[in-house]
């Protein structure tokens, strides 16, 4: 299984949550997963400009990391998405590159692969941020199979107890093995059948503006 770690925050993977990313792919590396990551450190993934051309021809106009960084994603099986806590949400640095993956949202372009979410705040809500981004994860097509996170202002010396070293290491290992053995479960079917039938209805009513993504439906899926 190959893996890819994408660390949404400018201290890039030294900070506190590259950090715990690694831990996480610690545990995915034990059960035989490949990884790398990747630093979102700001710039490389500019703002989406809202210009549709992704929707009529598949690809983002602006020259930057966005479309290599897709490319990789497609090339992996699991995705471990991860950002700080910037005032109660994720970081500018990440929403860039949910933004810029609207097109992927509309085609479910990443369905197949298996991802978790990995949140570090100075002094809570992690929780809210992490499932906003296992949404998000679920809306490209990923399997989200769970989170961890850590507040770092309950840490001495913003090192990771135990336990939260233990929870990002078994998070990777599960990762691996519901990829493996292609475990879901029936309320993340449920939200996926949901959400693929909204794109679908949005595909067959946009078809003439959007002929790339109705063509990728008509493709993959039939219509
Ligand atoms: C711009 C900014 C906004 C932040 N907002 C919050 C916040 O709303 N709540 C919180 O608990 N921590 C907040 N923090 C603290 C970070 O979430 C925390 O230090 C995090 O571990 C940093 O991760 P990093 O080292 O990977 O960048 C903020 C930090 C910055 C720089």
């Amino acid at each position: 299984m190959k893996i890819i770690g994408i660390v949404g925050s400018p201290r890039k993977i030294k900070g506190n949550t590259g950090r715990l990313v690694l831990e996480v792919l610690k545990g995915a590396e034990a059960e035989g997963a490949t990884c790398e990551t990747v630093a979102l450190p700001g710039g490389t993934i500019k703002p989406c400009k809202g210009c549709d051309v992704c929707h009529k021809k598949g690809v983002c106009p602006q020259k930057d990391d966005f479309e290599d960084l897709k490319a990789r994603i497609i090339a992996s099986d699991g995705v471990v998405l991860a950002s700080p806590n910037y005032i109660s949400s994720v970081s500018a640095q990440l929403k860039a590159f949910m933004d810029r993956c609207c097109g992927v949202v509309h085609c479910l372009g990443f369905e197949g692969r298996y991802g978790a979410s990995v949140v570090t705040s100075g002094g809570g809500d992690e929780e809210p941020i992490a499932e906003y981004m296992n949404q998000f994860l679920l809306t490209t097509g990923i399997t989200p199979v769970g989170s961890v996170w850590a507040n770092m202002g309950t840490l001495p010396n913003n090192a990771f107890t135990p336990e939260i070293v233990a929870a990002a290491q078994a998070l990777g290992r599960k990762l691996v093995h519901d990829w493996h053995n292609h475990i879901t479960s029936p309320e993340i079917e449920e939200r996926k059948t949901r959400f693929k039938d909204r794109m679908r209805q949005l595909m067959l009513y946009c078809r003439q503006e959007w002929p790339f993504e109705y063509q990728y439906w008509e493709k993959t899926r039939g219509m």
